[in-house]
């Protein structure tokens, strides 16, 4: 009797905890979530970010499109940022994905981690350290601010196999985009205003030669380019040339974050297949917005900071799930498992391992 007494109480104890979880996860993230642990991390960002971009201006560009990167696979839990590792588990790194091939800036977010832990130590997750730099260099890049909400966690956890799933290829059609939008939670108004994030940054001639020279197989251009931005397209990433040549996204203002993409596009000056496919896809619903957003940056300011907090919101990992990572590029390595291994490896084979190794 007395026995199912305590087992009734201790299931009462386990339901609560299981109901106390999923309340904690579904609070929301918070701007002022470090207010009081580590008041001026938004300026320890940005100063290092701008003191990086003296040397490389394009820090900005790259800086976004690791967020976006990071939030697509597993959601927005620094994934992205886990190396190859064999060791506390198996991490298969996002990072030698092939959408995932170009990225660059990693060793900058570990330069920001570095000063934020000198700041605030095991404070400040790497998740939240992306976030923030995306936002501080869209403001630094002559773009819009805003209120970053706070309180991601890192995950535990890489997913190679979804990488290359979930992240848009620069040659998807508008229903490809969409569909890889829709399952990120993402809508078309979305998908239009954070295509946005291309009025900067740069890409690989790998990324457009098929565009340029013999597209659908037939000798010709893709029919979408303008013909002397196709010319300058083709100086840049000549025919056999390099692919490791660079273009602008955009042509007209290549380091301002502007409403220039969206007029690019009504002119033909979209850069990737996937770019154009907003405007050029016949009766698309997004060719609307695009022309609301070319006339109007404000509109395009508006609809891209409620888009990139949205962005922001995927898949987010808060209260007690993963964790606060010590360095970006693993996973912390905790003691349980130290012990775990001390307990099932027999005392004397590990004695036997400390002798050997002498
Ligand atoms: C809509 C689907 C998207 C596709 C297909 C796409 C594809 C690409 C490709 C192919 C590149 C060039 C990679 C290279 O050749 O080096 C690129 C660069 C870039 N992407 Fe996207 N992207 C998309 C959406 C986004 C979003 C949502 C963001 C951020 C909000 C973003 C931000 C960037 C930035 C800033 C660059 C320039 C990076 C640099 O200069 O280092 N992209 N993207
Ligand atoms: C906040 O960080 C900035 C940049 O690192 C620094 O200049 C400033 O003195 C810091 N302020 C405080 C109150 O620590
Ligand atoms: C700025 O960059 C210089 C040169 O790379 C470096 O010595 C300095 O420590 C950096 N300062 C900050 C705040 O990151
Ligand atoms: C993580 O892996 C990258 C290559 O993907 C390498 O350049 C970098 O040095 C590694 N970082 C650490 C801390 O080992
Ligand atoms: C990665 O995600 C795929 C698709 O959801 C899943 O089948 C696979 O087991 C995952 N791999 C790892 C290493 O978690
Ligand atoms: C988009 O691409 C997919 C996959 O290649 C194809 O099945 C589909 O028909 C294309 N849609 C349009 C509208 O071209
Ligand atoms: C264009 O592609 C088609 C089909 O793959 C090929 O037969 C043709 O030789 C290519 N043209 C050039 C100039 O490479």
């Amino acid at each position: 009797m007395g026995f199912i007494h305590v087992t009734v109480a201790a299931l009462c104890c386990v339901v609560v905890v299981f109901v106390g979880f999923p309340l904690s996860s579904n609070a929301e993230l918070d701007p002022s979530f470090y207010k009081n642990t580590c008041p001026n991390v938004s300026s320890i960002v940005r100063e290092v970010v701008r003191n990086v971009s003296k040397s490389d201006p394009r820090i900005f560009t790259s800086l976004i499109r690791l967020h976006f990167h990071d939030c697509f696979v597993l959601g927005c839990d620094a994934s992205i940022l886990l190396n190859n590792t064999d060791t506390p588990t198996k991490i298969e790194s996002e990072q030698q994905d092939s959408p995932n091939s170009n990225l660059r800036g990693f060793d900058v977010v570990n330069q920001i981690k570095t000063a934020v832990e000198n700041a605030c130590p095991g404070i400040v997750s790497c998740a939240d350290i992306l976030t923030l730099a995306a936002e501080v260099s869209s403001v630094l890049a002559g773009g819009p601010n805003w209120e970053v909400p706070l309180g991601r966690r890192d995950g535990l956890t890489a997913n190679r196999t979804l990488a290359n799933q979930n992240l848009p290829s620069g040659l998807f059609n508008l229903t490809q985009l969409k569909s890889a939008f829709a399952a990120q939670g993402l809508n078309t108004i979305d998908l239009v205003a954070l295509s946005g994030a291309h009025t900067i940054g740069k890409a690989h001639c790998s990324s457009i030669n098929s565009r340029l020279f013999n597209f659908s197989n037939n000798d010709k251009p893709d029919p979408t380019l303008d013909p002397s931005y196709l010319q300058t397209l083709r100086n840049t990433c000549p025919n056999n040339g390099p692919e490791t040549n660079l273009a602008n996204f955009d042509p007209t203002t290549p380091d301002t974050f502007d409403n220039n993409y969206y007029t690019n596009l009504q002119d033909k000056k979209g850069l990737l297949q996937s770019d154009q496919a907003l405007f050029s896809t016949s009766d698309a619903d997004t060719i609307s917005i695009v022309n609301t957003f070319a006339s109007n940056q404000d509109a395009f300011y508006e609809s891209y900071k409620a888009s990139m907090i949205k962005m922001g919101n995927i898949g987010v990992l808060m209260g007690k799930n993963g964790e606060i990572r010590k360095q970006c590029n693993f996973i912390n390595k905790k003691l349980v498992d130290q012990l775990d291994l001390a307990s099932v490896v027999p005392k004397k084979s590990l004695e036997e391992g400390i002798v050997s190794s002498f």
